[in-house]
């Protein structure tokens, strides 16, 4: 089975994860770069703003197309209960285009339930999903056996 893991990482937990599962399922690995600046104390709070909003924005080029996959494992970090809007802004531009989803997200404390939600609603279902807090996927707590499977 053919296998992507397409995520955004604005500090880096996501990316740990997305590398972590792109190793074990043995996937083709995209990040997501938006055209938008998110870093720094400015960044977050347009990171925020544009999440509540739902704004689309600009993506750098990607190296894949999610519709050359049998299965597309799609990450965020949430962001004010949805998803950051660089993968938000992902799924909108691949509407259509996947065969097959997984989600993953990395939150500080609430609202992953939500963004699972707004992610299947501009997508399609999941066949899983997992949610790992900040500290855990820190702290190396977290086993993706089932996730993967
Ligand atoms: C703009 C913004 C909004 C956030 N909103 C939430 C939130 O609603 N709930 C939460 O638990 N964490 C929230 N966080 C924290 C991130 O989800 C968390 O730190 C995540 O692990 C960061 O992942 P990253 O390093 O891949 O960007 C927010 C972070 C940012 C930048």
């Amino acid at each position: 089975m053919k296998s992507l893991v397409a995520y955004y990482s604005r500090t880096n937990i996501t990316k740990k994860l997305a590398e972590r599962i792109a190793s074990e399922t043995d996937s083709d690995i995209e990040e997501i770069k938006p055209k938008v600046n998110y870093q720094g104390k400015i960044g977050y709070a347009r990171g925020g703003k544009d999440a509540i909003s739902e704004k689309i924005i600009d993506l750098e080029e990607l190296k894949y197309d999610p519709a050359e996959y049998d299965i597309v494992y799609i990450g965020t970090p949430v962001w004010a209960g949805k998803s950051s809007s660089p993968v938000f802004s992902y799924l909108k531009q691949n509407e259509g285009k996947f065969n097959n989803v997984k989600f993953f997200t990395t939150f500080g404390g609430r609202g992953f339930e939500s963004t699972f939600e707004q992610m299947e609603a501009n997508s399609k279902k999941p066949l899983k999903t997992l949610a790992l807090k900040t500290k855990e996927v820190k702290n190396d707590e977290f086993n993706l056996d089932s996730f993967i499977d």
